[in-house]
This record gives structure tokens, sequence and C-alpha cells, in this order.
């Protein structure tokens, strides 16, 4: 007899999602976790310290660039990067602790060590002492996640000069000089955070532009920006290959389009030019699953070919966001215990908390114009938003997309202050259907920010107030 209900492998945003609302539903059961802490990717080396150290970053940038001197407030900030990083480090160790806390209250077992499947219904944990205990259990979720895709003739070291997201968010000391390859997400995130504390920040990017999937707009007004604040792009180039001296990195790069190769200096290379689903050691084999470049693929509603065995978050395919693997993790778990879990691909939102901040959900103008779609367009910038204007924060714009003919919103596209906090207004009225003028016909508070959402619904009905 199984001894439990559902036996989740691996304890990021997915999986101990996942848990919590097995606990909730009264189901029993177990998260098996190997890295010795509750919390994935997300909480350990990725969302979270990330945002610790560009919150701090921003302050310090803010107090260094004159920003704060314009405000009336004279300081000489100087950086205690050990403080910087042990704050990161103390926050992140409450979070963890508290998916623990969160784990017992919900009369979840966590079960310490690495997962392997080993046939329908069974789960082999090996311990850090090498002891190894099976779960036998009615349904498996896998949630394993994903880690960086490495970069052929790049070997990523991060005790040395060539590193990835994790080395990124623990250097020792500020770099003069730092090479980001790949101008998405995480290499513009980290870059600021380094930036911002002093490093001369180039990224390189193998295609003509940066952030490749992003509203080509937003991406290239948002490239603008990063540019007035020092950061040196080099696109359209292929890194040919690294080397590590001990106290340098070395990158050799050529055009895409062809041309002659360069070599460039720099105290660090980050390397982040994605990420990929991790299966290693999981035992796949053993149920005749074979993951293919999008993971584990599930055939229909995170069940995969195996009956009893699920997946959910960055192993499966889909955008690799937190926000995704936990709405995963609960759709997942209530169809296991007989309820209906849905989750809504079209309203997925992605941000990147830079400064200032990009945040998109639905269709691209780009993806509407390729599929034909007759579509309306309102913009308003952040420079006729009072409040953005009185805090000095008016780089920046929010596009809204509706349909031509229903007026129903289809995406939305910003870049500025808050705009991250912002969208969920758009996700919201996307659930229920909303037209721009829902939008535009709705109260919001003044002063704000939000405001500019506001204005742009208004400006695909063709009445902006304020401009
Ligand atoms: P993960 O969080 O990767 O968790 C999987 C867990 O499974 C890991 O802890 C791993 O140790 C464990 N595991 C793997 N195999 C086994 C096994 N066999 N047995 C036991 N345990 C196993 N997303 C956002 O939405 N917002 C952000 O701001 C954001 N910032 C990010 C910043 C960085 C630097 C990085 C790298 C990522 C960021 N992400 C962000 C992405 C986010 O971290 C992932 O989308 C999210 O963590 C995916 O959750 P998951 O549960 O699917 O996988
Ligand atoms: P990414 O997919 O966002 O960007 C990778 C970039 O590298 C792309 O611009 C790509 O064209 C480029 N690239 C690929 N191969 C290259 C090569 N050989 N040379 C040069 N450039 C190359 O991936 P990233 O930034 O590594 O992030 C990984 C994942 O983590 C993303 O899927 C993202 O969703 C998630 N993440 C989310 C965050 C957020 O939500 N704020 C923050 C950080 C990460």
């Amino acid at each position: 007899m199984a001894q439990y209900d559902v036996v989740i492998i691996g304890g990021g945003p997915g999986g101990y999602n996942a848990a919590t609302r097995a606990g909730q539903l009264g189901l029993k059961a177990a998260i098996v976790e190997g890295r010795g802490k509750l919390g994935g990717t997300c909480l350990n080396v990725g969302c979270m310290p990330s945002k610790a150290l560009l919150h701090a970053s921003e302050y310090f940038d803010a107090a260094a660039n004159g920003e704060f001197a314009k405000l009336g407030i004279e300081v000489k900030p100087k950086l205690n990067l050990d403080q910087m990083m042990a704050q990161k480090a103390e926050s992140v160790e409450a979070l963890t602790k508290g998916v623990e806390f969160i784990m017992k209250k919900n009369k979840v077992e966590y079960v310490k060590g690495w997962g392997r499947i080993d046939g329908p219904g069974k789960v082999v944990v090996k311990a850090e002492d090498g002891s190894e205990r099976t779960l036998e259990t009615k349904h498996i979720v896998i949630a394993t996640g994903s880690e960086p895709t490495p970069l052929p003739g790049v070997t990523v070291d991060n005790a040395g000069r060539i590193v990835d997201s994790t080395g990124a968010l623990s250097l020792p000391t500020v770099p003069k000089s730092l090479i980001v390859v790949g101008a998405g997400v995480i290499g513009l995130e980290l870059g600021s955070v380094w930036r911002r504390l002093g490093a001369e920040v180039t990224v390189v990017e193998y295609l003509d532009r940066i952030l490749p999937g992003t509203d080509t707009e937003v991406a290239n007004a948002f490239q603008k920006i990063l540019g007035k604040q020092g950061f040196k792009f080099k696109l359209g180039a292929k890194v040919t290959g690294a080397t590590d001296n001990g106290k340098q990195a070395q990158l050799t790069l050529e055009p895409v389009a062809g041309g002659d190769a360069e070599t460039l200096q720099a105290d660090y290379v980050l390397v982040a030019i994605g990420r990929r689903p991790f299966t290693q050691g999981l035992g796949l084999e053993t149920v005749g699953i074979t993951p293919d470049k999008r993971g584990v693929i599930a055939n229909d509603h995170y069940k995969t070919g195996v009956d009893g065995i699920w997946v959910i978050g960055d192993v499966t395919s889909g955008p690799m966001l937190a926000h995704k693997a936990e709405d995963e993790a609960v759709a997942c778990i209530e169809l296991i215990a007989g309820k209906a879990g849905h989750v809504n691909y079209d309203i997925i939102p992605g941000v990147i908390y830079t400064k200032p901040e990009v945040a998109t959900v639905g269709k691209t103008e780009d993806e509407l114009k390729a599929s034909g779609v007759a579509y309306k367009v309102g913009k308003f910038p952040f420079l006729a938003n009072s409040r953005a204007k009185i805090n000095h924060e008016t780089d920046g714009f929010v596009k809204v997309l509706a349909d031509a003919k229903t007026d129903r919103i289809l995406g939305a596209h910003a870049v500025g202050p808050n705009v991250g906090d912002m969208i969920a207004e758009i996700c919201v009225a996307m659930e229920f259907g909303g037209s721009s003028e829902d939008v535009a016909r709705t109260c919001h508070p003044h002063p704000t920010r939000s405001e500019a959402i506001r204005q742009a619904a208004m400006g695909v009905e063709g009445w902006t107030m304020q401009a």
C-alpha cells in the first residue's frame, strides 16, 4: 500500500506550492529536496537574492550618482559590500526557514536528499550521508527546476573569474569591469547591480537586439535608457572562447554577420544565456520518460505519458518564472485531488526588476502584427505622469494593445517606474475579459504612476486626458 498520496521531487516555488496545496486539500504529501534548503533556485540563488541586491544597489546608486543630491539630500555613500551580502543572506535564510514552517503547518513531510524515480509509484531518496529510503506513493510530481545553459567553449567556475548567476550574486569585490554574455533578464538585472556599485558593464549578445521575445518598442527604449546609465552593448556578437588567468577573464568574440574577431578583458565574465530543464539523476528512464529540449513534457494538464507522474515549473515547457511554477503547482494538485485546476497561459506577466522596470503581459505588438490580428494601440509616457515627474522618474512609457473590433485587451507592455507592480492591474482586467475602455473608465488614485496605465487605455479609445 502506498505510504503517500503524493511525493513532490524538488523544493522550489513549484514544489513547495504543490506541497502546501496538497496539505491544504488533506492529501498525505512529502517533498524531497537535495540542496539542504527549501525554496529552490528562486529563494536560494534566483529571484530573492537578486532582488535583495537590486534593492540595496539602487539606493547606493541614487546616493552616488546625484539623485539624492537633486532632492536636497547630500550624502557621500561608502559601500560596505560585506554588509550588503550579509543582509541578502539573512533575508534568504529567513525565507527558506519560512517555507519549512509552511510545510510543517500543512503537515507535509520534508525529506532531505536527492530523489530518484525507481519505477511507477516509487521514489528513492539518497540522503547526504549516503543512506537511501524508498517512498511509495500514488502520485509523483516532478518539480526539479532548471540550471544555467552552458556556453560551448566557456568553462564557468563560480570560484574564479567566469561565473553564472549564482557566482554573480556573491562576487567578493566590486569588479572594475564586468562582461555579461546574454542581454536577457539575468544579464540586465545582475549587470545593473554591479554597474550601480561601480563596475563598467559591457553586454555581449548574439542577436541584434536585447531581450528577445519582449515587445520590440519596449526593448529598444529600455536599451537606450540602459545606455544612458552607462551600459555598453555589443550586439550581433558571437563568443568563441573565454579564459581565466586568475586575475582577469579574457573573452574572444566575432561579429555574427562576419568580420574581424576581437578580444575583451574584464575582471569578471557573467554567462547568462538562458536556463535549461534539470533532470539529471532523476531516473526518468525507469518509467520510460524521455525529456526533450523543453524538459519533461506533459501530455495533458501536467500529466506526463505515465499514469501518476506529473510535471510542473521550469523542468517543463513554458516561461521559466516562479509565478508560472506556483500556478502550475496549485492547478496540478487540484487535478490530482479531483478538482478543476487551471492556468491561463495567455496571462503570465514578465517583469525585469531594473530601474526603470520592464513589465509585459499578453501579446506583443510584434506578435499581433505577425498573426494579422487587427489591433489598436494606446500609449502614455511617464514624462506626462505627474507622480513620475515630481519624483524625477520620467523615463519610459506604457502601451496597451486592444482588439480593434471588440476592444478586449490583448496585451500591455511598459518600461518605467514601478511598472512591475502595476502590470497586475492589466492581468486582472485581462482575466475578466476586460476591454481598454473598462480600464479607461475605472477611477485610479491621483497622483500615482498607475494613472499612466489608465491614460494608455484611454489612448486606445482616443481620449487621453493629459499629454
Ligand atoms: P527550482 O526553483 O529550480 O527548484 C527546483 C528544486 O529541485 C531545486 O531546489 C533543486 O535542488 C531540486 N531538485 C532537483 N532535482 C532534484 C532531485 N532529483 N531530488 C531532490 N531535489 C531536486 N523568476 C521570477 O518569476 N521572478 C524573478 O525575479 C526571478 N529571478 C531570477 C533570478 C535568477 C538569478 C534566476 C537564476 C532565476 C530567476 N527566476 C525568477 C526564475 C525562477 O527562479 C524559476 O522560474 C523558479 O525557481 C522555478 O521554480 P521550480 O520550482 O520549477 O524550480
Ligand atoms: P534569457 O533567455 O532571458 O536571455 C538569454 C539571452 O542570451 C538572450 O538574449 C539570448 O539571445 C542570449 N544568448 C543566447 N545564446 C547566446 C550566446 N551564445 N552568446 C550571446 N548571447 C546569447 O536567459 P537568462 O537571462 O539567462 O535567464 C534565464 C531564465 O531565468 C529566464 O527564462 C528568465 O525567465 C528567468 N529569470 C527571470 C527573472 C525575472 O523574472 N525577473 C530574473 C532572472 C531570470
